[in-house]
């Protein structure tokens, strides 16, 4: 019968055994999916995998470090953090178009990763945390999430580079994953995190991005996630989050007549992303999020809440 623990003793003989002592690596984002594949292959086959993690310059507070502990310092898996926020920064510079960012930052993630996985000798499989609504997601996604899912689950990367694939999770749902995380001794943080887009910040910040507006959005959506942890809702919403909008609006700071920018704030709950309700958040909590937002984060005047659903709005600004 089936358990949590038979079926990872049995995917753990079988990719051992296909594997066969030879190399696989990894592409972590830290979410769920790739989290939970990268701890369960790594109990299988040890050191013969290595995990590549890129770091894009367009991650969230505090990311890269807890992704660098949990794997590298909790569970020894070989990991190679690779610092290309220059290169993505570059690459986006004067780039305002949605999908122009997307399109730069996908290609420019594989491109970076092929590099990374060259260096390691003799590779042959490539680990992806593919689950079962990936593997039907061309009957059950439709618009502009079809495009998402190649770039979120790297499609394209075995084709091009020669790897055999190891899907561990592609006959799993989402609770089904979060369960095995949980069994595999993963932290509740990223167990139980909500979705983060490829792009990353990029989208978030509507228009060109720059170092110093991601400085601005990285420290309001903190805020943001942490107001709603206090709170107790993060795990009943399906996303929330800042977004830093391109325009300034005037406001009082004491004597003084400031002239900075907006900031919104999203939370929504939904059950796969297709549609998406805004989150009745109680008044109390709104009102700590903008206050803080104001207070601590230099470079913001105001801050909105967004009270658009899906359809007819998006969950991303972008
Ligand atoms: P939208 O904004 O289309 O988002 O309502 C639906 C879900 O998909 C996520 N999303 C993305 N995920 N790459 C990703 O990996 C993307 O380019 C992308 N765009 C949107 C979004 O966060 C939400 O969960």
């Amino acid at each position: 019968d089936w358990t949590m623990g038979n079926f990872l003793m049995e995917k753990e003989v079988e990719i051992r055994q296909l594997v066969d002592g030879k190399k696989a690596i990894c592409a972590l984002s830290g979410g769920v999916d790739s989290s939970v594949a990268a701890v369960l292959v790594h109990n299988a086959i040890g050191d013969n995998l290595t995990c590549i993690f890129v770091d894009n310059g367009l991650l969230r507070k505090g990311e890269r470090e807890k992704v660098e502990q949990t794997f590298r310092d909790n569970f020894h898996i070989p990991l190679i953090v690779v610092d290309a926020k220059d290169r993505f920064l570059k690459a986006l510079k004067g780039v305002t178009d949605p999908e122009k960012k997307r399109k730069i930052i996908g290609n420019l993630f594989i491109e970076i990763f092929e590099e990374e996985a060259k260096k390691i000798p003799d590779v042959e499989f490539l680990v992806q945390g593919t689950l079962y609504p990936d593997v039907i997601e061309s009957v059950s996604v439709k618009g502009p999430s079809a495009v998402i899912k190649t770039h979120h689950n790297v499609g394209g990367l075995p084709e091009k580079m020669n790897l055999k694939l190891i899907e561990p999770l592609r006959e799993l749902f989402k609770d089904e994953v979060r369960e095995l995380g949980k069994e595999l001794g993963l932290p509740e943080e990223i167990v139980y995190r909500q979705p983060f887009p490829g792009p990353g910040l990029a989208i978030r910040i509507i228009g060109e991005v720059n170092e110093e507006d991601l400085n601005i959005l990285r420290e309001a959506d903190a805020i943001v996630v942490e107001e709603i942890k206090k709170a107790g809702l993060y795990r009943q919403l399906w996303q929330s989050f800042a977004v830093l909008l391109p325009v300034q609006t005037v406001g009082v700071m004491g004597d003084y007549r400031t002239y900075e920018k907006v900031i919104a704030v999203r939370a929504v709950e939904s059950v796969d992303g297709m549609t998406a309700d805004w989150a009745r958040l109680p008044y109390e909590l709104l009102d700590r999020i903008m206050r803080r937002i104001i207070n601590e984060v230099k470079g913001v005047n105001r801050v909105v809440y967004d009270i658009t659903s899906k359809p007819p709005g998006t969950i991303e600004w972008e």
